[in-house]
């Protein structure tokens, strides 16, 4: 059975429905399945840092049971040839269901073509590539996902010495707001989303627009600040930057109240040794995908966040958003009959401390070292397998579907 067929008590329940494994989760808390709808599992190409097994490994480990995968691979995933060598990957590899994001390309023949081959969104990297396609493009079908940094505001205002001072004045918020007024100037007709907002300003700049607008937010630009890149250095490095704790409390309030739509990880790895390079030189992104949930979980916990918020943000809006639902059109992060049988069980009763050596990617460190985190996931499903019981990976390589986004 890979279907919710019923949600109720047992007893209600006649005994022929019941069939197979009876699992019972002594109290624990049953969540659907997270949907991620912003990582980088680096395959093809990049696979020195992750790819679909092991991202999905991850993913699994950390409740998350559908992803959308961003384009910056090697190939980028800039035409439908790349986009279909990549959807073949992810069928033999991913352990979870994924959509697939393409770059933001001139070609409109292209982008019909991707459209129609069910492509999550097309991604616009303002420092790649000419931000005027937003501007002209009118397609009420098309997701645009941006990246908001101004490539004419990053590196204007260094006048410091020292790495840490000059990497975030070359990064300023400025950027992000700079682009993200720039965007919203545009008379584009297809539906807009902001990645990774990390300032309070672009917050009240999208809540005065009244067109589709939808926008994310990551653990990590919630729950660190710049005192944490100072902390870990380039482990900690990402774009755009972690910002102060009075951005982190906006963006918890912006969260909590609904203006800042979902949670995504925006799970970025590199090797090691690419980020003892020195913060300068290093790569941006921060491996995120496995301590999400227990990291917004711990607010849900603190009483920071509602559990109905984190469900929302976390599970159902990231489907809704992108158009990710099952072959019966029912969204995905759902529990509800008829949806997928994806779910997580977590620990809730649980206090444990983030270590990088247990993560099950290929990302060993992270800046949530030494954290204390409440809740565990301890059993993931997807469709209805078992892909992630007590600590061990338990999914087969492939199980994972390719999602088309759905109109
Ligand atoms: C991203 C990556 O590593 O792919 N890094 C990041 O810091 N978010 C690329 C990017 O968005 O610049
Ligand atoms: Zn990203």
């Amino acid at each position: 059975m890979n279907k919710i067929i019923y949600l109720g008590k047992k007893s209600d329940l006649s005994d022929n429905l019941i069939q197979g494994e009876t699992i019972d989760l002594g109290g624990s808390l049953l969540f659907p399945g997270v949907v991620d709808p912003h990582v980088h599992f680096r395959d093809p190409g990049l696979t020195q840092k992750e790819n679909f097994f092991t991202g999905s490994r991850a993913a699994v480990a950390g409740g998350i049971t559908t992803v959308c995968d961003m384009p910056n691979t090697e190939p980028p995933t800039d035409s439908l040839d790349n986009f279909n060598e990549k959807k073949k990957i992810g069928e033999a590899k991913s352990l979870v269901d994924f959509g697939l994001h393409a770059m933001l390309i001139e070609s409109l023949e292209e982008r019909k073509k991707l459209g129609s081959a069910g492509v999550t969104s097309f991604k616009l990297y303002p420092e790649i590539s000419d931000d005027s396609n937003v501007l002209t493009f009118r397609d009420e079908k098309e997701i645009v996902s941006i990246h908001p940094e101004d490539p004419r505001v990053l590196g204007e205002h260094v006048d410091t010495g020292g790495d840490f001072e000059t990497f975030l004045q070359s990064r300023p918020k400025q950027a992000e707001i700079s682009e993200i007024n720039k965007i919203l100037g545009s008379a584009a007709g297809s539906h807009l989303h902001f990645c990774h907002l990390t300032a309070r300003e672009s917050l009240d700049l999208i809540g005065k627009e009244n067109k589709k607008i939808t926008c994310e937010v990551t653990p990590h630009h919630l729950l660190l600040d710049r005192s944490h890149l100072q902390e870990f250095g380039p482990i900690a490095k990402t774009y755009p930057p972690l910002r102060t704790r009075k951005d982190r409390k906006a963006l918890l309030e912006g969260l909590e109240d609904g203006m800042i739509d979902i949670v995504a990880t925006d799970h970025a790895p590199h090797t090691s040794e690419e980020k003892e390079k020195g913060l300068m030189e290093a790569p941006p992104g921060i491996a995120g995908i496995e301590t999400s949930l227990p990291l917004i979980y711990t607010l849900v916990e603190k009483g920071k966040l509602s559990l109905y918020r984190l469900v929302e943000a976390m599970c159902l809006s990231p489907a809704k958003i992108f158009g990710l639902v099952n072959d019966e059109g029912i969204p995905k992060g759902a529990l509800l009959p008829g949806a997928d049988a994806d779910l997580v069980a977590l620990d809730h009763e649980q206090k444990w401390e983030i270590k990088g050596r247990d993560l099950h990617g290929k990302t060993k460190f992270t800046p949530f070292e030494g954290q204390e985190v409440s809740g565990r996931p301890f059993l993931t499903l997807v469709r209805g397998e078992i892909v992630f019981r007590d600590g061990y990976v338990t999914g087969e390589e492939g199980h994972g579907k390719f999602l088309p986004k759905k109109e």
